[in-house]
């Protein structure tokens, strides 16, 4: 990059915003489980249920992205990659969901333990088949 940069400017300048338009929409790669109701936010708001979305599109947050809590309302934009079975994810799907609580100690059980983030039956559902228990996903705030 540097020898491109010697030669013009504008160049360098469009080959670095490039990089880092690329490296903000690539997002981060994890997994999600699902996990039924009652949804109660107890991590994040104890009782208080009026934090969750309208659109039910909300999850707990895994370890790896509970953050000490620092993930307490935080919005992530989720898409389902891949998963056991090939026609599990939804092609083109998106959702944004807001955490609400700790997967760890969730009142609700996660599908499988130990995901990246886990998606209430609304946000699962609308992705990926709900019949899996986990897919792959990709995740950006
Ligand atoms: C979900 O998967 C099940 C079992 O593989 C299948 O019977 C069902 O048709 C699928 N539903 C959708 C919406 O793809």
């Amino acid at each position: 990059m540097a020898i491109i940069c010697r030669l013009s400017s504008t160049v360098c300048l469009f080959l670095f915003l490039s990089a880092e338009f690329l490296s903000l929409s690539l997002g981060d790669v994890g997994n999600a489980a699902h996990y039924d109701p009652p949804y109660i936010p107890t991590a994040c708001y104890g009782s208080d249920v009026s934090q969750f979305p309208t659109s039910n599109m909300f999850g707990a947050a895994g370890e790896r992205a509970w953050d000490n809590g620092a993930s307490c309302g935080r919005q992530y934009l989720v898409r389902c990659i891949s998963a056991a079975l090939p026609t599990t994810c939804f092609p083109d799907k998106s959702i944004q969901i807001r955490i609400v609580d700790r997967a760890l100690t969730s009142v609700s059980r996660p599908s499988v333990p130990g995901t990246t983030i886990v998606l209430s039956i609304a946000a699962f559902s609308a992705i990926a088949n709900l019949s899996a228990s986990s897919v792959n996903i990709e995740f950006q705030q």
